[in-house]
């Protein structure tokens, strides 16, 4: 296919230089309409280019095929049978996904480091998950993900599971060996998906991690916004082989999505798809050397480990996005969230993720040496700064933090509910999710019977800063629980 055409970007311009008139959404007709300070602060622009994707940028019966023949493209760039663009972030994707592969009350294996959006789809389709515990780094205080022979075990154990899926990279970097688990699945005839959330540039570098489609899943799910460039919330999902049907795929997202679909959201992912297509290996390749001489360069200052080598083993992590700069600060004698939030109050610099004992940040191709100089220079200020030291985080066993899912996320959210002080959750069945964000995974799943140790590392790391946005109460000082104690076997 001619990847130097980009449907969507070309229908635009065309929109433009015929000048219609629009007695249709959105109100604003093309900023006609809009407040002033509205134009001056997000820019005239925006607001020329949000159109209807139906009936506005191509016709009532999308007759042009702008929106099919993006995805045609996309999937092509990146070896795919079908791509679909959704503007409703991985959130929607991963949980279309999911319905795609299991209905209400089939079970799937799943790893338990996977995103809150999962979780929601567990509550939405009743679908009951097998968890497939992550491998725990007691050294670096890290999950890495589960590996090959944990899904193996899963699968024997139970045989009824209709698939399986995987999150990886994580939002660390670490990446799961896709190949050998969709090996397994698919002796079993069984599909794989994976969610890519944080791999959409995957396909266009050899140096980086095996994407998941050429690892063999059967869908995988990417946010063109976290390591493409995209809008916030765009996001593709790649299908291939005959395992899972497009056409259930493409209605379960038309059960979840928006009917107002954000064409800027599309434009986007186009133009990023023709990007990387025509000049992707080239500008990752670029990055990927940045990425390291800063690796390398923050290595060397006092008191900052950058992980590299220690977390691809065979007992870890099978391999590493080197974009993805996890930078531990346990020797600096400062937390993750201390670090963060010097960097952005001294030097007006963000980073992606925090914990009790790291940061990480996020390098793309859109980095220069500038940005990559701004950053070493701040960090080296910071290791020469005296900051308090920090409330330690109470870090129970691994175990203690491997709560047993007693009922489904599904019929503890729908339980009658209650909420106690937290130190009385303890051995109750959660009715809510409770999630550190980011990076997003969830300390407490609906359904799970409530341990001391999560009580305990939640408390502890509220107090020493840690965000919880999703709990009733963010303070975690109570938790909602379920009424009654009557659980369901789960598989
Ligand atoms: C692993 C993972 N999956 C899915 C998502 C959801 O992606 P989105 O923000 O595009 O909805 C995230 C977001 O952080 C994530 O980290």
């Amino acid at each position: 296919m001619d990847q130097s055409s980009s449907p969507v970007l070309e229908a635009l311009a065309e929109y433009h230089r015929r000048g219609y008139v629009n007695f249709c959404p959105p109100g604003h007709k093309q900023g006609l309409g809009v407040d002033e300070e509205v134009r001056r602060v997000l820019g005239a622009d925006v607001f020329r280019s949000d159109l209807l994707a139906t009936g506005v940028l191509d016709d009532r019966t999308s007759g042009g095929r702008v929106l099919e023949r993006a995805q045609e493209l996309m999937a092509d760039a990146v070896g795919a049978d079908h791509a679909f663009f959704s503007t409703c972030g991985s959130s929607l994707s991963v949980k279309s996904a999911m319905m795609a592969v299991a209905a209400p009350g089939e079970s799937m294996l799943i790893g338990r480091d996977a995103h809150k959006s999962v979780i929601a789809g567990l509550t939405l389709t009743g679908i009951r998950p097998v968890w497939v515990r992550p491998r725990w780094d007691g050294e670096l205080h890290l999950a890495h993900p589960p590996s090959p022979e944990a899904f193996e075990q899963a699968f024997d154990e139970h045989p009824a599971a209709v698939g399986a899926l995987v999150t990886s990279p994580s939002p660390y970097g670490t990446c799961s060996d896709l190949e050998a688990i969709a090996e397994i699945c698919h002796r079993r005839g069984k599909p794989l998906v994976v969610d890519e959330a944080w791999g959409a540039h995957l396909p266009f570098h050899d140096e980086l991690p095996t994407w998941a489609m050429d690892a063999g899943a059967d869908v995988c799910v990417v946010s063109i916004h976290k390591m493409g460039a995209g809008f916030e919330q765009g996001s593709v999902f790649h299908l291939q082989g005959d395992l899972i049907d497009p056409v259930r795929l493409e209605q379960s997202a038309d059960l979840l999505s928006t009917t107002s679909p954000n064409v800027l959201l599309f434009a986007a992912m186009d133009g990023w798809r023709r990007q990387m297509a025509l000049r992707g290996e080239e500008l990752l390749a670029a990055a990927l050397q940045l990425a390291d001489s800063t690796r390398r360069e923050i290595d060397g200052l006092p008191g900052l480990e950058v992980l590299d080598d220690r977390l691809v083993a065979k007992e870890a992590s099978h391999d590493l996005d080197r974009l993805q700069i996890m930078i531990d600060t346990l020797a600096a004698g400062i937390s993750g969230y201390q670090a963060s939030d010097w960097l952005r109050a001294e030097r007006s610099i963000n980073v992606g993720l925090s914990d009790h004992r790291r940061i990480v940040a996020q390098f793309t191709f859109a980095d220069d040496p500038l940005s990559a100089d701004q950053l070493v220079t701040a960090l080296a200020d910071l290791t020469r700064t005296a900051l308090p030291t920090p409330k330690s985080v109470v870090l129970p066993d691994p175990g203690e933090l491997e709560l047993e899912q007693v009922t489904t996320p599904r019929e503890a959210f729908f339980a009658d509910q209650e909420t106690v002080p937290a130190r009385d959750a303890v051995g109750r069945i959660a009715a809510e999710q409770v999630t550190p964000y980011p990076p997003g995974i969830p300390a407490i799943v609906p359904g799970e019977r409530i341990t001391a140790g999560v009580v305990d590392y939640l408390r502890s790391g509220i107090e020493a800063t840690m965000v919880v946005p999703d709990a009733a109460d963010p303070a975690v000082r109570t938790i909602r629980v379920v009424r009654s104690d009557r659980g369901t076997d789960l598989p």
